[in-house]
């Protein structure tokens, strides 16, 4: 089977004393660029599907005499002309020329989200959707996959699940990220499985349960769904917040990768392979028990 706990045997010493080790199984790598695709897609056509709409609310209620809008992106005329706005739980911010107001100078028109960033660029509410089931599929379908192969070559186990030691490790490391210090072993470091488990186990799983709960088909299926996430709005709400967590973990995670040396990196989750550092610069050895 093709584990990266089963290659440990294929490390080999090089001449610079760093060991290339095979750190990605080839579930852990497919699923991966299987989820950023469909993540990428996922978001710019949500971004349009919110443009139809861009408002949130909390609650059940709605309706003139309520007014439960945390978020509200839109245009208004000023004496300087259209501006663009974005309030927030009641505090306005000037957003011109990307939120709510935006375009090339003399077409700008009033939008949420600008046309850079939305699937189809123009407005079309119909095929932002299409896009935007289509690959919630894919991407439902990617994360069971990676759960199926993640649980049965002892991936979670070995690499994600959080020990003891990892807390003690916990303060060191983050002085260690702020340093922009890196070690290069084969086990994640605690910060990594916090993300890593925080997305993977709590995010995503997130997105997909918002997602079904805002659609009417699932009201039937699945009643208590909507019910225990608050109705229907509030669901929306949790869905667009954890978007903009991914959107935050995707920033720190492109980061984090350049800042530890992009081309190992990279190598590692498109080949598998990856280079540790010399054993004398870890406090810990790189061997992982299987
Ligand atoms: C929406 C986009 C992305 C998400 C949600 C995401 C999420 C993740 C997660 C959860 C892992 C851990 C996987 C596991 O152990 O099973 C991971 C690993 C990794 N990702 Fe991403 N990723 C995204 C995009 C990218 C991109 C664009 C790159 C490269 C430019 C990248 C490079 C890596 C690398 C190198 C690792 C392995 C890190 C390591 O071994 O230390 N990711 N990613």
């Amino acid at each position: 089977m093709d584990t990266a706990a089963s290659n440990q045997s294929t490390a080999e010493a090089d001449g610079k004393d760093t060991t290339l080790i095979y750190r990605q199984s080839r579930w852990t790598r497919l699923t991966h660029w299987l989820w950023a695709f469909s993540l990428f897609f996922m978001l710019l056509s949500g971004l349009q599907i919110f443009n139809a709409r861009p408002q949130l609310y909390i609650g059940k209620q709605s309706g003139f005499g309520f007014n439960n809008t945390i978020l509200q992106i839109g245009a208004e005329n000023t004496d300087n002309g259209p501006r663009g706005f974005t309030e927030i739980l009641g505090h306005r911010f000037d957003t011109t020329g990307v939120l709510g107001w935006s375009g090339p100078p003399g077409q700008e028109t009033p939008r949420a989200f600008p046309a850079w960033a939305t699937i189809p660029s123009y407005y079309d509410l119909g095929t932002a959707r299409v896009v935007h089931f289509f690959f919630a599929w894919v991407l439902s379908a990617t994360l069971l996959v990676w759960l199926i192969s993640s649980l049965v070559n002892g991936h979670i186990r070995r690499d994600l699940a959080p020990r003891l030691e990892d807390l003690r490790k916990l303060p060191k490391d983050i002085v260690d990220h702020a340093k922009l210090k890196f070690h290069h072993t084969r086990e994640y470091n605690t910060l990594q499985k916090m993300a890593y488990g925080g997305v993977l186990f709590v995010l995503l799983p997130l997105m997909i349960l918002t997602g079904l709960a805002m659609s009417p088909s699932m009201d039937s299926v699945l009643p208590w769904l909507n019910e225990i996430l608050g109705g229907r709005q509030t669901a929306r709400t949790i869905h667009f917040t954890v978007m903009v967590l991914l959107v935050l973990f995707f920033v720190i995670h492109i980061l984090m990768i350049l800042a530890a040396g992009p081309i190992n990196e990279l190598r590692s989750i498109i080949t598998g392979w990856y280079r540790t550092d010399p054993p004398a610069k870890h406090d810990q050895p790189t061997e992982r028990s299987a």
